[in-house]
């Protein structure tokens, strides 16, 4: 079945919109897994805009699923995903001004960076995932630098509103592309509630990282609720496969 992995960022978001304790990220990792969530995922920023130290730590001790760590590939970040092992890193890019991740990973220009930040993860156990465009040559080279799974950028598609059908077809032949080459396929960013559904019918994708529709439901509906109803979109509409 496909998994779902819940991105809990906005809670502390929230929490720093008034520097205060509250909504705790830690509880919220409770109640998502407690809704079905497979896995747990946070950026941790080099701004600490929301995610920070303190929330990774006791994350890594409660998450009982997976734990996902999305971070830029910078030595600082290496550090912090080394002690804290998380179950996998999400290598993404960062930009100081960005409000969201803007693009996938340019893994072909930043080949030699990447390198050894690429072995440092895998050597302590950690699955390591880039978050790529719908690419050939990004994914061949995410499988180069031993990834275990890809995560595939769907903003595009997101934002597509009048006409999705040639972007579904390329995020599909990529899937296809990407587990030809071994890797689990994942893909995530804008994805809502409805838009989902067409993606759910590519046998290739394996899992799914959402967070900001889940989080502005929860504000209505809870948030245990709003990962089980997305839970049961997945599984309602997934091809049995
Ligand atoms: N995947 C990656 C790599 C992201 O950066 C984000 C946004 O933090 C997501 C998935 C989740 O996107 P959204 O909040 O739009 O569901």
């Amino acid at each position: 079945m496909k998994k779902l992995s819940v991105n809990i960022d906005h809670i502390a978001t929230l929490r720093q919109a008034r520097r205060e304790e509250i909504p705790d990220p830690v509880h919220a990792a409770v109640l998502a897994e407690l809704g079905g969530a497979d896995g747990i995922t946070v950026h941790l920023r080099k701004d600490r805009r929301h995610i920070n130290e303190r929330d990774l730590e006791l994350l890594r001790k409660i998450v009982k699923t997976e734990l996902n760590l999305e971070m830029a590939a910078t030595s600082e970040m290496v550090k912090i995903a080394l002690e804290i092992k998380p179950d996998i890193v999400t290598l993404v890019p960062e930009r100081p001004e960005e409000v969201t991740t803007e693009g996938g990973l340019n893994i072909k220009r930043n080949y030699r960076v990447l390198e050894p930040i690429a072995q440092k993860i895998k050597s302590t156990g950690i699955r390591l995932s880039f978050f790529t465009e719908a690419d050939q040559e990004q994914i061949a080279m995410a499988q180069k630098l031993g990834a275990d799974l890809i995560e595939i950028n769907t903003n595009l598609y997101s934002k597509e509103k009048k006409n999705p059908t040639n972007i579904i077809s390329r995020i599909s032949e990529h899937a296809q592309f990407a587990k030809e080459l071994g890797l689990l396929v994942h893909c995530g960013h804008g994805i809502n509630y409805q838009n989902i559904i067409p993606l759910l019918r590519i046998n290739e994708i394996s899992g799914f990282s959402i967070g900001f529709a889940i989080i502005a439901r929860a504000v209505y509906v809870g948030l245990t609720k709003a990962v089980y109803e997305m839970k049961e979109i997945i599984n309602r509409y997934s091809n049995k496969e």
